[in-house]
């Protein structure tokens, strides 16, 4: 009987405790200026995975340049140095179906490469690219990594998109295609997972 009634109170002690739990979570999912949504209310379906192809432009001096030296030097870049540690650079180059400069533009790569070493040619690279063609029009993928332009296969991190590259996050494979004084082509393989 008393063993009975001690069941009881501790199932109603056991309930109480739970409902005071479910109530306080509640509270603080609504309390404050955050608080867990559901995927597809964003309207997000699945989670997909990109592959994009494409030649990046940097053409760096000429008319038609795409590139510009950022002209305030720090004290200590080292002109004579080969690699130019501390020299910026801002871009707006051109991204093509094909190597050929003049093939389907399909974005631009807008953002800044700065050389960031002093042991070999490494640059930081700090780019958006914006796409301007079909599904892709209006939406861009950012990069944020280390160009060791020497090596023959560098990859760059995706840190993020927006449109359809709303959570985006993966990786750059890039090759450098051909390189003059004035002209740089660069393959970029980029394999990217997002929503849609
Ligand atoms: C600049 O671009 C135009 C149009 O694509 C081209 O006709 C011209 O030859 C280019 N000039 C140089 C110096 O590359
Ligand atoms: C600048 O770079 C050159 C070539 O790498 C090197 O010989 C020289 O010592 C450097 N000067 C300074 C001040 O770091
Ligand atoms: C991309 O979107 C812009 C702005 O909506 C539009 O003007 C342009 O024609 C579109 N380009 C393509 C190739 O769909």
């Amino acid at each position: 009987m008393a063993s009975s009634m001690l069941k009881t109170h501790s199932f109603i002690f056991f309930l109480i405790l739970f409902f005071i739990n479910v109530i306080a979570n509640r509270w603080s999912d609504y309390e404050v200026f955050g608080k867990y949504i559901s995927i597809s209310s964003l309207g997000l379906k699945r989670e997909r995975l990109s592959h994009l192809h494409f030649y990046f432009h940097d053409v760096v001096s000429g008319k038609n340049a795409t590139t510009i030296r950022v002209t305030v030097e720090a004290p200590l870049t080292n002109r004579s140095s080969p690699f130019i540690f501390g020299d910026v650079y801002v871009v707006d180059d051109p991204l093509t179906i094909e190597p050929d400069i003049n093939s389907k533009m399909v974005g631009k790569a807008q953002g800044s490469y700065v050389v960031a070493s002093q042991g070999e040619l490494s640059l930081l690279m700090v780019l958006n690219f914006a796409f301007t063609e079909g599904k892709y029009n209006g939406s861009t993928l950012s990069v944020l990594g280390r160009n060791e332009v020497l090596s023959i296969v560098r990859e760059m991190p995706i840190v993020g998109g927006n449109g359809v590259f709303r959570f985006a996050r993966g990786y750059a494979q890039v090759r450098t295609h051909s390189i003059t004084q004035i002209h740089a082509i660069v393959e970029y393989n980029v394999f990217v997972f997002h929503y849609c």
